[in-house]
């Protein structure tokens, strides 16, 4: 299959709402489907519209299809401890079916590529313990920072 990734376009609302909030899609993974909201998934996608908000996204299309098979989410910010932004890649995801072919690899290039326009001079992501196979891409795209994720106590979410 041949893959195509570029920016999110308004056209794609419906088929990344699919793979966002949809069946088998990336917030099921999470178990957090009581979370997030119609009015979350519509701020979220709005803001990757907007030119003045550093919030984006990249999606990965089948060439032969069309079709949204995953997307990559980003956000720049300041650091106190560079004069450039540095990129939080949020949230990765490869529909079921077209796991394992590179797609995810792309993405995360994609993400560097974006994060170098975009002016940012390092680009950094979170992933679970327990999330191995998302790991076993990190290793070969990723170095591990050493740090440990702490939350403000009933936060659900980060
Ligand atoms: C994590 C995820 C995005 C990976 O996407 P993917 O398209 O399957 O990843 P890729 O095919 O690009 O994998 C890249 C590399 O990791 C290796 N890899 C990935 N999963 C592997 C597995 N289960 N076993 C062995 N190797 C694996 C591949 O061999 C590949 O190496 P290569 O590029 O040198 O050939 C996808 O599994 C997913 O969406 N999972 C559910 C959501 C999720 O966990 N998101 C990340 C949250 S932090």
């Amino acid at each position: 299959m041949s893959v195509t990734i570029r920016a999110i376009e308004a056209k794609d609302k419906e088929e990344w709402v699919n793979l966002w909030t949809g069946p088998n899609g990336y917030i099921e993974f999470y178990g957090s489907s009581n979370i997030i909201t119609p009015e979350i998934t519509n701020t979220t996608f709005d803001r990757f519209l907007n030119p003045n908000d550093p919030t984006y996204c990249n999606v990965a299309v089948n060439s032969e299809t069309g079709k949204l098979i995953g997307f990559a989410t980003y956000l720049t910010h300041r650091n106190t401890w560079t004069v450039e932004d540095t990129c939080y890649l949020n949230d990765l995801f490869v529909c079921e079916s077209n796991r394992l072919g590179g797609v995810g690899r792309k993405l995360i290039e994609s993400v560097y590529k974006s994060a170098d326009e975009l002016n940012c001079k390092n680009t950094y992501w979170l992933t679970q313990f327990h999330n191995h196979r998302a790991q076993m891409l990190y290793t070969k795209v990723g170095v591990k920072a050493g740090f440990l994720v702490y939350a403000r106590p009933n936060n659900n979410y980060l």
